[in-house]
C-alpha cells in the first residue's frame, strides 16, 4: 500500500473482536518500533507486550474504558530518559518522548497495513501501569497502544487543512 493511503487508512479503533493476534503479526508491529529512527540512534526505550487476560484485567484499572479492558493485547511504549539523547549544547532537552512516540507511531501503521487496528492511550493513570509492568523507577510508561482486530471502522478523519497548519520561511507566512 502506498504511504498516504496507508496514513490515511490508519485510525483509532476502540472496538475489538476477541479473535487473538497472532505472534507473527505482533512480531511484526514490534519490529516496526524496533526499526524507528531515534535521537543519536540509542534505542532508549523497550515495549512491553501484555496478552495474558489476568495482567489486562490489572492494567485495565489504568484507563477505565470498556473497550481497552476487551483488546487482546496492549503493547506498552516504556522509556528511559536518563539514557536518552539530550540537547545538552543549547536547552537540556530531553529527546526520549520523541524517540517513543517515533516508534509507537511505526507500529501503529505496521499494524493498520496487517489489519490490525490500534489505539493511542495517553490518559492512564502512570502509578497503576507501573505496578502492573513492574517497571524500574527510572523507566517512565510514555504511552500504551491497544492491539486487536478491528470490530468498527473508525472515525472518518478530521483534520486542520494544510493551510492551518504550513508556513513557509517564516511563522507568519502563508503564502
Ligand atoms: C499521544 C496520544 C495520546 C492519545 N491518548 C488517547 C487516549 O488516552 N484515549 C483515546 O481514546 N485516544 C487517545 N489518543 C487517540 C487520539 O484521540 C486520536 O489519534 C485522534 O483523535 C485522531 O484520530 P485517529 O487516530 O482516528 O486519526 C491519543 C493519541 C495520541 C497521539
Amino acid at each position: 500500500m502506498k504511504f498516504n493511503e496507508l496514513a490515511k487508512q490508519r485510525c483509532s479503533i476502540r472496538s475489538y473482536s476477541n479473535r487473538m493476534v497472532s505472534k507473527k503479526m505482533i512480531n511484526e508491529v514490534l519490529d516496526a518500533g524496533r526499526l524507528a529512527p531515534t535521537a543519536c540512534n540509542i534505542q532508549p526505550f523497550q515495549f512491553v507486550v501484555v496478552k495474558e487476560p489476568e495482567n489486562l484485567a490489572a492494567l485495565a484499572g489504568s484507563y477505565p474504558a470498556d473497550w481497552f479492558a476487551e483488546a487482546p493485547v496492549v503493547i506498552a511504549i516504556c522509556t528511559t530518559p536518563r539514557k536518552a539523547w539530550v540537547r545538552k549544547k543549547h536547552d537540556d532537552k530531553n529527546y526520549a518522548d520523541v524517540d517513543g512516540a517515533i516508534a509507537a507511531d511505526h507500529m501503529t501503521l505496521a499494524a493498520a497495513e496487517l489489519g490490525l487496528g490500534t489505539c493511542w492511550i495517553g490518559a492512564f493513570n502512570p502509578k497503576i501501569v507501573r505496578n502492573v509492568l513492574k517497571l524500574p523507577r527510572n523507566v517512565e510508561p510514555l504511552v500504551m497502544l491497544t492491539l486487536g482486530h478491528p470490530n468498527e471502522k473508525g472515525r472518518p478523519k478530521d483534520r486542520k487543512s494544510r493551510d492551518e497548519l504550513v508556513c513557509y520561511e517564516t511563522w507568519t507566512n502563508k503564502a
